[in-house]
């Protein structure tokens, strides 16, 4: 059986206590789902730091935190700054090299797979910096770093990740978020909360992926993927595991991470269990301090 820790969004909320309590798991991986940062950029080369110091093997993708100034940010999510996100992009390579050269040995990159035969698994990292919903966000960085500038384009350079797969092995795929098609409740696992509207908030490029390498005879054993925070806006919590056939999709970011629960301080992630066509999570709540 392939045991696999998932830390859902950090903003902050990692340091040393967090890596010895992950390494005392005994995991055979951990997968981060991204968005080390808050607002500032020291804030992920602390979190990297930390995390530089697990024994455990680890596998990370940015999340739209990650790499990104504030104002950057800000400009992805407004509407009609076009030429702003352009100018502000500049430097987010650089920026995002940092944050990779903290992490050590630890990979933290969109569209790579990890065939790792040592632990009978592969892992297949999505499109990076994802701000979820209908538009393609960090389009610059994405076309000078990977050569996407669609979510056709973004699908298909997944898809060809697939040619170098281990057909024996099964495959777990690490996004920053989740696909589209799994609901459009504000509630759902993937759902906008923070508009009236609701409606479904996740990566169109990642459902046209996870369709497609179905159709050419791939089975996809879990998505893992976070972002979309479990406590929803205007009160509530969203579903965070939804099973699709022969997969299932967790949404890892439980925000804040440390909470008071019964008394002590705790620490959230989500345990991943896969054994031949199984695979089941739950969530785990370590305690930092009583
Ligand atoms: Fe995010």
């Amino acid at each position: 059986m392939l045991r696999i820790g998932v830390v859902g969004d950090v903003h902050g909320q990692f340091d040393a206590i967090d890596a010895r309590l992950l390494d005392a798991h005994g995991y055979d991986l951990l997968l981060f789902v991204g968005d080390f940062a808050g607002y500032r950029q020291s804030e992920a080369l602390r979190v990297a730091e930390a995390m530089r110091g697990l024994r455990t093997p680890a596998i990370a993708i940015p999340g739209n935190h990650d790499g990104v100034t504030a104002v950057q940010l800000l400009s992805e999510v407004l509407p009609g700054t076009g030429a702003a996100r352009e100018l502000l992009a500049l430097g987010q390579d650089r920026r995002c090299a940092r944050i990779a050269r903290a992490l050590g040995p630890i990979p933290c990159e969109g569209y790579r797979l990890f065939v790792r035969r040592d632990l009978g698994v592969q892992i297949l990292t999505a499109r990076p910096h994802s701000c979820g919903g209908p538009r393609l966000a960090f389009a610059r960085h994405l076309r000078a770093r990977y050569g996407v500038g669609t979510f056709e384009e973004s699908a298909a350079r997944m898809l060809s990740l697939l040619d170098g797969a281990d057909p024996s092995l099964p495959i777990v795929v690490l996004a920053h978020n989740g696909p589209t098609g799994l609901g459009m409740a504000r509630d759902s696992i993937y759902g906008c909360d923070f508009k009236a509207s609701e409606g479904d908030f996740g990566d169109p490029d990642l459902r046209l992926f996870l369709d497609r390498a179905r159709a050419r005879g791939h089975t996809i054993s879990a998505v893992v993927a976070g972002h979309m925070h479990h406590t929803l806006k205007g009160g509530g919590t969203r579903t965070w595991q939804v099973r699709e056939g022969a997969t299932l999709h967790v949404n890892a970011a439980r925000f804040p991470r440390y909470e008071r629960r019964d008394g002590a301080h705790v620490a959230h992630h989500v345990c991943i269990l896969l054994e031949g066509e199984s695979v089941t999570a739950d969530s785990v709540f370590d305690v930092r301090e009583g």
